[in-house]
């Protein structure tokens, strides 16, 4: 491996969320950090690079998005999901939940329902709720070990008022890679019932062997038509705080829409940074992801291994994407309630209790695996120590 996912990079008093906000959401600042979806490892170099040389010229004025970050997009995305766009399909967003917000107000009403599958990532909910909109419900199904969605549930919600549905893929919290009988069984519905989609991919390019992300659009002209992409590098390359992220739209007419509203707020322009590091990260950072994904399979096979020999109560939801893992605690037969308290009054590590991410993601937790093995290792075995004497 020519990259170390290994080396434990200090975080803390670098005003970072996941370690220097632990005392705000946990009220203790003694855990181990697995809870904000970033990764503790180091930015790849050739980003960091791109961005010091820029650093070089002494001005940090106005800037926008060159022709040639728009073609490393391009190419990008035709490399990795096989995906051939155009450039004028392209615009630019100050990170990707912003960009679901600026979509429920560039495509529908105050009044209007937007469709979310739950457990699903809470900005899901609020991007609906806090502009007016009506929240509406389709759970997804446990089956198996896998999530699925519920097409007839779906359906069966669906009247005049319904205009959206948002849907994450892959999925977070549960690591799925929707595959493409299940994407088409939802596109169908959304084109009967004149649905927009909003396909949130961030998560694309973290994705297992065994598995293969389809871009929502790419199904047929027809979704197309009607679906808004929203992608970027921050998950895959580690740079979040970047805030960083594009659309992309094939039909003009919305198109369109999604850009005034974009341009409405002035934020349009983008980070004179974030695009050096996208464009570099587009262009160099085939290599260092194949790695990257080389290394995650690694913590995902420790962590069920781990969890199988060591917490058999404790279920192993396989991740298909994401450097996220979504754990079962019922089997443990401690309540939800309880085994919140033991992570972190006992076990002291920080994990995303599962209620944030819906009422259904009672009793799981999601893990942060993005990390390196020894501090995977760290937090698994302080678990283990605190749950195991209670079962
Ligand atoms: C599904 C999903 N969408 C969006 C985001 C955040 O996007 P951004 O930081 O670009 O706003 C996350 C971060 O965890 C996520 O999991």
């Amino acid at each position: 491996m020519a990259y170390n996912f290994d080396e434990i990079i200090q975080r803390k008093n670098t005003s970072c969320y996941k370690y220097d906000l632990l005392d705000k959401y946990y009220m203790r600042n003694d855990l181990l950090p697995m809870w904000v979806a970033d990764m503790d490892f180091r930015t790849p170099d050739f980003v960091l690079d791109a961005i010091r040389e820029r650093l070089e010229h002494p001005v940090l004025g106005y800037s926008f998005q060159s022709e040639s970050l728009v073609e490393s997009i391009k190419g990008w995305v035709n490399r990795r999901h096989g995906w051939e766009i155009q450039s004028n399909w392209v615009g630019f967003t100050p990170g990707v939940v912003p960009a679901l917000n600026l979509a429920i107000l560039a495509f529908t009403e105050p009044g209007d329902k937007i469709i979310i599958q739950t457990p699903v990532y809470f900005p899901f909910y609020s991007a609906v709720t806090e502009h007016g909109r009506e929240l509406v419900l389709n759970p997804l199904k446990m089956c198996n070990d896998r999530y699925q969605m519920d097409l007839n549930h779906l359906e069966s919600v669906i009247d005049s008022k319904t205009k959206m549905i948002l849907l994450c893929s892959p999925h977070n919290p549960a690591g799925n890679v929707w595959r493409s009988d299940e994407l088409r069984a939802l596109a169908d519905i959304c084109i009967r019932h004149n649905l927009l989609i909003v396909s949130d991919e961030i998560h694309a390019d973290v994705v297992y062997s065994g598995n293969k992300h389809i871009p929502t659009a790419m199904l047929s002209g027809a979704v197309a038509e009607q679906t808004i992409t929203l992608m970027a590098p921050s998950k895959t390359f580690n740079f979040a705080g970047l805030a960083t992220s594009y659309y992309i739209i094939s039909n003009s007419k919305l198109f369109r829409k999604m850009e005034a509203e974009v341009r409405k707020l002035h934020i349009n322009t983008g980070n004179i940074l974030g695009n050096v590091a996208m464009e570099a990260a587009y262009t160099y950072g085939d290599e260092w992801l194949k790695e990257l994904l080389a290394y995650l399979e690694g913590n995902c096979a420790f962590v069920r291994n781990f969890i199988n020999s060591q917490m058999p109560a404790v279920r192993y939801i396989p991740p298909e994407a994401t450097f996220l893992i979504w754990l079962d605690f019922k089997g443990t037969r401690i309540s939800d309630h309880d085994v919140r308290h033991i992570l972190l009054d006992d076990a002291r590590v920080a994990l995303s209790n599962g209620v944030l991410f819906g009422k259904d993601g009672a009793n799981y937790q999601r893990i942060n695996i993005g990390c390196p093995r020894s501090l995977l290792e760290q937090g698994l075995s302080q678990i283990a120590r605190a749950i195991t004497p209670l079962l």
